[in-house]
């Protein structure tokens, strides 16, 4: 006996030894964690995915004494998108435009509770989701299963990469505070490599060669500040490579800004003629290697670009996450922007799921302004409908949603902005140094909190009197 009592102690041994090597060689496999139990008063559950624009308006206006809200997300934290550019040549600092979730909902504390991860799947049937903490900390990424009574999905986009080679290898991103710390950081190194001493002056010139591709308000915001980059702290720091710093815009249109009218389309190509940004449209990027971009330029033929930074703002495609859930409803779910919805942003096919923001496929631009207000109007469908008897009937007397266009702004650096403003029922277009000051107030009123918009005051007045910050990030 006791010799077969040995030889199980070392068969478990050995296959405790071995589960623990494959758990050391697998760190990405998943352990089920707990399941996050229900309210024990009995109340229904929301469950809100994402922290951003659509997912904070909606916590914000929430009554969370009517139901238990659980909110999920991979960062706890809400971002302030319109002002990520400044972030990225250090006009801002990117703390100054990133609020907590706790303390935005600080005056319902207790009231919502908010998980840490990213939801990986969303199982309609039996109203769950599965959220995973990513946390570097673990060797395992842990598992966890969380069940709704209703579903919000507000997870927004991710940047459209179209399957062209070597884009999400090699170029930056401008969507999270980590990709602007990221350009931050390549910028830092591209100027410092250039200014090395006795550097090849082909090297350089690759160096202090910035493409940025799309000319979409995203592109055209970054090559605005890449410019005020140049011309405030660049030239100071380092005139000696300063001449040879050069941006491009890659644009596959015709021109850039296409939602935005014909007058600032062409005043924002002349401003950036003048900046000396070179634009070329009609350019398609074809391919994108460590050190230089291939573009199929107007007249069909590939052209090699070098460059040292390489910013993607090609526009949104739908995330993993979504992508998945659509693929459950392949009749319904046919649009490749995001989850279709109904005019009071139900999902189509899933009673229980609404859907706001970046994430939907609605008829409206993927916009902060739109996110925002969907998110508003949603807390007023939900007070209405998570409690009633009849749900459908109670979300039948509800109005359906309106979004009411406030305008559209952009800065093109050079302390000159653009604005699209619906004015007594026509548009009414402004530019230039006037409508920066526009563009600053509108976003400093625009801000969070009261701490973020201070902050921001204080970078602003902080670059004002001593100038950007160019330690490496
Ligand atoms: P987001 O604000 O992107 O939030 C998505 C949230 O979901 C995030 O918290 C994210 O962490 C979370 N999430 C992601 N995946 C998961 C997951 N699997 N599980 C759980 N949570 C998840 N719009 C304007 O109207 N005006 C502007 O001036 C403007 N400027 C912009 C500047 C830049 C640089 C960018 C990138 C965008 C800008 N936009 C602007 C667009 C605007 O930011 C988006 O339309 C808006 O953020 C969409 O809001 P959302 O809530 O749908 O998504
Ligand atoms: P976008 O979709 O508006 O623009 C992307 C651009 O990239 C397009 O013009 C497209 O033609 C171009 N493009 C795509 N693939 C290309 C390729 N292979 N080669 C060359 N060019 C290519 O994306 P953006 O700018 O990120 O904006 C996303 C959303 O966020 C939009 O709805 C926009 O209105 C909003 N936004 C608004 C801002 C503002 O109002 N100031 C600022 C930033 C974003």
């Amino acid at each position: 006996y006791g010799c077969r009592g040995g030889l199980i102690a070392l068969q478990v041994g050995v296959v405790a030894f071995l589960a623990s090597a494959w758990m050391h060689n697998h760190p990405e496999e998943a352990v089920l964690g707990p399941v996050l139990p229900e309210a024990a008063d009995g109340r229904k559950r929301v469950v809100i995915l994402g922290t951003g624009w659509g997912a904070t308006s909606l916590v914000k206006s929430l009554d969370p004494r009517e139901y238990e809200v659980v909110i999920v997300s991979p960062r706890n934290y809400f971002l302030f998108t319109p002002l990520l550019p400044s972030c990225t040549v250090g006009t801002l600092e990117h703390r100054s435009i990133m609020e907590s979730i706790r303390y935005i909902t600080r005056h319902k504390q207790g009231r919502f509770r908010f998980v840490e991860g990213e939801c990986t799947k969303i199982d309609p049937e039996n109203k769950k989701v599965i959220v995973q903490d990513k946390s570097e900390l673990h060797g395992a990424t842990t598992e966890s299963e969380l069940k709704y009574d209703y579903l919000v999905i507000g997870v927004g986009a991710e940047t459209a990469t179209f399957g062209i080679p070597g884009v999400k290898e090699h170029a930056c991103f401008l969507k999270e505070i980590w990709d602007a710390k990221k350009i931050r950081s390549r910028l830092s190194s591209c100027i410092e490599s250039a200014a090395f001493s006795g550097q090849d002056p082909k090297e350089q010139e690759r160096l202090l060669h910035m493409v940025v591709v799309g000319g979409g308000p995203t592109g055209v915001e970054y090559a605005g500040e890449l410019y005020d980059y140049l011309d405030e702290d660049l030239r100071k720091w380092y005139p000696e490579i300063a001449d040879k710093f050069r941006i491009t815009l890659i644009e596959a249109h015709n021109n850039v800004l296409a939602s935005f009218s014909k007058e600032l389309i062409s005043y924002t190509e002349s401003t950036f003629k003048d900046n000396k940004i070179n634009v070329r449209t009609q350019s398609v990027v074809k391919g994108v290697s460590p050190t230089e971009v291939t573009i199929k330029n107007p007249q069909g033929e590939i052209e090699t670009l070098p460059y040292g930074l390489l910013v993607w703002a090609a526009g949104n495609t739908a995330r993993p996450v979504v992508r998945d859930l659509m693929a459950k409803f392949p009749e319904l779910q046919t649009c490749r922007r995001g989850l279709s919805v109904d005019d009071k942003l139900r999902m189509l096919g899933a009673d229980n799921i609404f859907v706001l923001g970046d994430a939907s496929a609605s008829k409206y631009a993927p916009t902060a302004q739109v996110a925002n207000q969907q998110g508003k109007y949603l807390a007023k469908v939900l007070s209405k409908v998570v409690n009633a008897e009849d749900p459908s009937k109670a979300l039948q007397v509800i109005k359906p949603f309106e979004y009411t266009h406030n305008g559209s702004l952009a800065y093109i650096g050079s302390e000159k902005a653009i604005a699209d403003l619906p004015l007594f029922g026509s548009n009414y277009s402004t530019s230039g140094p006037m409508t920066y000051l526009f563009w600053k107030s509108a976003y400093l009123s625009n801000l969070f909190s009261v701490r973020n918009a201070s902050l921001v005051l204080l970078d602003w007045t902080k670059k004002f009197a001593f100038g950007r910050d160019i330690a490496r990030e």
